[in-house]
């Protein structure tokens, strides 16, 4: 054998071998310029050929070429093995693990005044009502004067009201916002004004300075005392359910004539539920009405009350606390 078939040999063995050992790319590339490059190992080992035999160099010319096309196969096969090692090393590096538990976002609810007062609010425009608001600062004249309740008026006792330095005071009552939306506005009007309410309490299981009244207002020609008990009737049998004992209590408030008292009938007790009335003639005219064309029904209620019958809420502060295992039942 002569000396370039061994070397020839020898390169083919070698080479296999250490192309098959690479891991990278880059080594693979360092390898086939070491072997195949212009200056690599086959290119040396050919520059031999010129001092062999005539009759000797096909056969070692063949032999040659037989090396480079199997070093070649062999470099093409390993870029491909480590090329699809690499995307999948890759591929098991990005995996997400569908499995594993995810990133706990604790869901917000609604707070159950919230909920109380949207679903009153969604009973009476499905009754034809729209959703009329005034401001918690309010002046003398909405909370009171307009609403036949003079400054001398025995029924301001009714009402401890927190007044601001400047004269202006909390609106004690929503029934502000009938006089608000009146004025503004030419009947028929059916309006719902739900909102914050102040009043100088003592603080307790069923008192809170600062709570919540929705205010019913219709105003129409023609609207009698009739129309005030249906609509209070089907108002009340939506929130608490069909068949509630409901009746109406003579009463008295300044800005209604006549006055009443409703009471419902729940868990086999009467329990009182709202003001109402018939819009007094001066309310109307205090707005620009003329009391001989229309005629007017309110009534107002407080919300926390609604929601603490029919939740059974034993205290309103729990309103109020933000104690998540209260709000957390709602
Ligand atoms: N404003 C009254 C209060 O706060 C509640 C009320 C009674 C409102 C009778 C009305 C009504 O509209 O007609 O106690």
């Amino acid at each position: 054998m002569s000396t370039l078939e061994t070397q020839l040999q020898t390169l083919q063995q070698d080479g296999q071998a250490a192309i098959a050992a690479t891991d990278t790319l880059e080594e693979l590339e360092q390898l086939r310029v070491k072997y195949l490059g212009k200056k690599g190992e086959l290119s040396q080992i050919l520059g031999g050929m010129g001092k062999l035999d005539a009759t000797e160099r096909p056969r070692i010319g063949a032999l040659a070429n037989e090396v480079k096309t199997c070093l070649q196969t062999a470099l093409e096969e390993r870029r491909t093995a480590l090329q699809a090692a690499q995307i999948q090393a890759q591929l098991e590096a990005e995996t997400l693990d569908v499995t594993m538990p995810g990133v706990y976002r604790p869901l917000g609810r609604t707070h159950p005044l919230t909920a109380m007062t949207d679903r009153m609010i969604d009973i009476l425009v499905g009754m034809g009502y729209t959703v009329a608001d005034g401001p918690e600062i309010e002046t003398d004249y909405y909370n009171f004067e307009a609403l036949n309740t003079p400054a001398d008026h025995p029924a301001r006792d009714m009402q401890d009201t927190f007044y601001l330095p400047d004269g202006h005071l909390l609106r004690t009552h929503t029934s502000s916002v009938q006089i608000r939306y009146m004025a503004d506005n030419e009947p028929p009007i059916r309006i719902v004004a739900p909102g914050r309410v102040f009043r100088r309490d003592t603080v307790d299981a069923t008192h809170a300075a600062t709570f919540h009244q929705l205010e019913i207002l219709a105003v129409d020609e023609g609207l009698t005392f009739t129309d005030l008990r249906g609509t209070l009737r089907v108002f009340l049998e939506s929130v608490f359910g069909e068949d509630l004992p409901v009746r109406f209590r003579a009463s008295y408030f300044p800005f209604t004539e006549p006055s009443a008292e409703v009471d419902v009938q729940w868990q086999g007790q009467w329990l009182e539920v709202m003001g109402c009335g018939m819009v007094d003639p001066n309310v109307l005219k205090a707005v620009g009405y003329d009391p001989e064309v229309y005629t007017g029904f309110a009534a107002g209620l407080g919300i926390e009350r609604f929601a603490m019958v029919l939740h059974q809420i034993d205290d309103v502060r729990r309103f109020y606390t933000n104690d998540l295992r209260f709000l957390r039942q709602f």
